[in-house]
């Protein structure tokens, strides 16, 4: 495998991402808190970082059992930091050096370089450049801006690349991780779902033996991938509770529930959805409103695993970027998360050990090992969905019939963007009701109701968005059939908000 050490760039999960792409194992650790090294690590990779090397608490790695002894590759301040140790002259740069340059010089014949060409676009992103290198590296590529782009270090495995090979826009960034991954490091390319599979199968086999698992199905990605593996290695031994809230989509518990089963999944699904809205009944705060939802939810589900005799494991759909551990902004001692296993005066489920088959993935990654498990791209691609659901897309209190004419809604745009081939194109879409009437007129009649708001993003991640640019003609077709279809809804408005500063969800 492949070590990142993390100095607490933006970009190091995306240097994991891509190094995975090439189907090679790799673990992400902050810079302070390395694993043992031993010979399953091939090769170190050091990341970006906001510090520059001359700040007082510019993060500093202990490379002792590393440099000179493994394969080692800093970008941008890992290269920084490598010129800086040992004997070369880092400065805050007096030229722009962000965004697009490219290549004026390359040694394509070193190993790093091979089959990167000439002009080859790269992103560059940093404030201080590496102004004088120390004797022993040598320079292996530039642009106009910045002499020591690339260098190598002699008569070691050890390279420094001033750009970022993990971003989209350095056009040949993945020739020269290849590169580096597999001619340099010499990593087996491995790492593939059906792969994966395997493993995590015989891994689970061995870990629960006859032990009875609990897992909590949400109808997302995630946590059906998780099941999924965890069925595959104990079968009827998995015992899966997929709740009914109330306030999911318009006819998702009876269609998910139906897909659980054809995957052959042993799933009890609790209609709860009553208890649900009588606990919101009257109230309007959102952070409360979570509450209460979380609440319940805890509640049906303790009740219902009390069921499932001698159960010893609880089953979770957690994913890499959840486990990451991150570098703290300061310097400081990173934080660790902890899982909440064991604990007094939780739920009795919540004493179960957890077992996480995805706790290594990324979401993509995810994805992929579904699909490779026959997992159909319709369910493979479906848009998030909040756990606390339509209960935070009704603004102010919530009713049965609020939910009832929101899931009509729902419906209505959802259909219409597959209908349209717009679904794949946003990242995530819904429908609120907002708790404002207004006047309108249908035949002879004024009518006094419901607002409702579309709202669509385009997104990577839920933490940053940008509003859908829907076609116009859709937006219209789908007001319409809203206002003509939905009783209760007398006006349609389309959100053209970006996150920040506005958030996805309206509560
Ligand atoms: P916001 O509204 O914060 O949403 O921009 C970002 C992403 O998170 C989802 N979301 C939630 N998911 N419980 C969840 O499981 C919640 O309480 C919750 N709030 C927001 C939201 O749908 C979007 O994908």
């Amino acid at each position: 495998k492949i070590l990142i050490l993390d100095f607490g760039s933006q970009y190091t999960q995306l240097i994991a991402r891509r190094v995975r792409e090439l189907n090679v194992y790799c673990e992400i650790h902050p810079f302070n808190n390395p694993p043992v090294i031993d010979e399953s690590i091939k090769g170190v990779i050091l990341s970006g970082s906001p510090f520059s090397v001359r700040d007082e608490k510019a993060p500093i790695p202990n490379l002792l059992e590393i440099k000179g002894k493994l394969p080692l590759l800093g970008v941008c301040y890992g290269a920084q930091h490598l010129a800086h140790c040992f004997g070369g002259e880092v400065m805050a740069s007096n030229k722009r050096e962000y965004g697009r340059a490219n290549l004026t010089s390359v040694n394509s014949s070193n190993e790093l370089l091979k089959g990167i060409s000439l002009n080859s676009q790269v992103w560059m992103s940093h404030g201080d450049t590496i102004e004088k290198m120390p004797s022993n590296f040598k320079v292996i590529a530039s642009t106009s801006d910045v002499e020591n782009a690339a260098f190598e270090i002699e008569g070691e495995t050890a390279y420094g690349i001033q750009f970022h090979p993990e971003v989209y826009h350095t056009t040949e960034g993945s020739i020269l991780l290849k590169n580096y991954i597999v001619g340099i490091c010499g990593c087996q390319q491995n790492w593939t779902p059906d792969a994966f599979v395997e493993t995590t199968v015989a891994e689970l086999k061995e870990k629960l033996g006859d032990d009875r698992v609990i897992l909590g199905l949400s109808g997302g990605v995630d946590s059906t991938v998780a099941a999924m593996l965890v069925h595959k290695a104990i079968g009827k031994n998995l015992y899966c509770i997929f709740v009914d809230n109330g306030l999911l989509r318009k006819n998702e518990f009876t269609d998910v529930l139906k897909k659980y089963e054809t995957l052959g999944l042993n799933v009890i699904g609790v209609d709860a959805g009553e208890k649900f809205i009588s606990a919101l009944a009257g109230v309007t705060d959102p952070e409360t409103k979570r509450k209460i939802i979380g609440n319940a939810f805890i509640e049906v589900f303790d009740a219902e695993s009390h069921k499932v005799k001698n159960a010893k494991w609880l089953g979770q759909g957690t994913i890499y970027p959840d486990v990451i551990e991150s570098v703290s902004v300061n310097g400081g001692p990173s934080q660790t998360i902890k899982s909440h296993h064991n604990v007094g005066g939780l739920p009795d489920f919540m004493k179960l050990k957890v077992v996480e088959p995805l706790k290594l993935l990324f979401k993509d990654e995810v994805r992929r090992v579904g699909k490779s498990m026959g997992l159909e791209d319709k369910f493979i691609s479906r848009h998030p969905f909040p756990g606390p659901g339509l209960g935070i897309r009704i603004l102010g209190d919530v009713t049965a019939e609020k939910v009832r004419i929101l899931q009509e809604v729902d419906h209505i745009f959802i259909s219409g963007l597959v209908e349209d081939g717009l679904y794949n194109e946003v990242w995530q879409a819904g429908a609120m009701l907002l708790p404002v009437q207004s006047v309108g007129v249908m035949g002879d009649e004024r009518t006094y109701e419901s607002v409702v708001a579309l709202r669509a993003v385009g997104s990577t991640d839920g933490m940053t968005a940008d509003w859908s640019h829907l076609p116009y003609e859709f937006l219209a077709k789908i007001s319409n059939k809203i206002i003509n279809g939905v009783k209760g809804v007398n006006r349609v408005v389309y959100d053209i908000s970006s996150k920040p500063p506005a958030t996805i969800e309206w509560e």
